[in-house]
């Protein structure tokens, strides 16, 4: 079983031929809005590869609150640790060009209002065994204090560093298994520009300080990984990007899926990064999660 305590958002989602530079305007193609937040996709990931799922965090009482937790809802997430606060539910203004890069502000909302207290209800309801998937989209000290919780009670916690914040880095120390993009890794281990030597060089040394297994991710060159002193490398599909965001998400979700259900690290790292792929070929955080079936048919 797989709690994820994080962020739950409404995505507003333009469409243009190329990002502006900062100060300039250039001409939309499109707009649409999707269920979205980094917690929210992160849980729809793992419960669409098959695993049962509890989503912690919250949403406000306006509009965008019910259409935030729909598909979540629909795909069977239980949502009873999600509470109504009076913030308005979180929003995620993204442009997308037309090579699939994105730019994203998020506005935190009723997301800032998770606290330590939530956290402890969240992680009560847990068990030895279970998993813990966090992000740093909530406030720092209820991410803390989850971490803690979950540790004392030998549930294993997965962190995905995503946003950078100040904190990252001493958060990082404090989960089993921590994923993070080339930056967020370079901030965990305290050092810029890393080469892919420095990278590999600062992954043998932090498993071998703290024993934790650390993943990080490559874009489209997949991802590279230590665990118990043993670095592995995991492929994607060669695809041609429609929109990358929630993809990050969409690996975080299937990764932590596949080792709950008892897969090795190396086949759940594969899979992770095929449904990540996938997860690039349409528009829209959650509805470009792919299906459990249609990553099992690209392995
Ligand atoms: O990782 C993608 C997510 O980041 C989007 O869905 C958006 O809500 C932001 O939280």
């Amino acid at each position: 079983m797989i709690t994820v305590f994080g962020s739950i958002n409404m995505d507003l989602i333009a469409t243009t031929q190329r990002l502006p530079k900062p100060g300039e305007t250039v001409a939309g193609n499109g707009f649409s809005t999707a269920a979205g937040g980094k917690g929210a996709n992160q849980a729809l990931a793992a419960r669409r590869a098959g695993c049962t799922v509890h989503m912690a965090g919250a949403v406000g009482h306006d509009g965008f609150a019910d259409e935030a937790l729909a598909l979540l809802k629909d795909a069977g997430t239980d949502l009873e640790a999600v509470k109504r606060a009076d913030q308005p539910t979180g929003t995620a203004v993204i442009l997308v060009g037309g090579d699939g890069e994105n730019m994203i502000a998020v506005v935190p909302g009723a997301n800032g209002t998770v606290t330590a207290e939530d956290a402890d209800k969240a992680v009560g309801a847990m068990t030895k065994g279970d998993t813990l998937m966090l992000q740093l989209e909530v406030p720092a000290p209820a991410v803390e204090r989850a971490l803690a919780t979950a540790r004392a009670k030998g549930v294993t916690t997965i962190l995905n560093l995503a946003p950078l914040i100040d904190d990252a880095a001493r958060l990082g120390r404090l989960a089993d298994i921590v994923i993070a993009n080339e930056t967020e890794f370079e901030r965990l281990a305290g050092q810029e520009n890393m080469s892919p030597d420095d990278r590999e060089a600062a992954l043998k040394r932090l498993n071998a300080e703290t024993g934790q297994t650390l993943i990080v991710t490559l874009g489209g060159d997949g991802v590279v990984a230590i665990r118990d002193g043993v670095l592995s490398r995991a492929k994607g599909l060669k695809i041609e990007p429609v929109d990358t965001v929630g993809a990050g998400d969409t690996f975080c979700g299937y990764f932590a899926a596949s080792l709950d259900e008892g897969l090795d690290f190396e086949p759940a790292l594969r899979r992770a990064a095929v449904a990540g792929s996938l997860a690039c070929l349409k528009q829209g955080a959650q509805p470009s999660i792919p299906s459990r079936d249609d990553v099992a048919n690209k392995l």
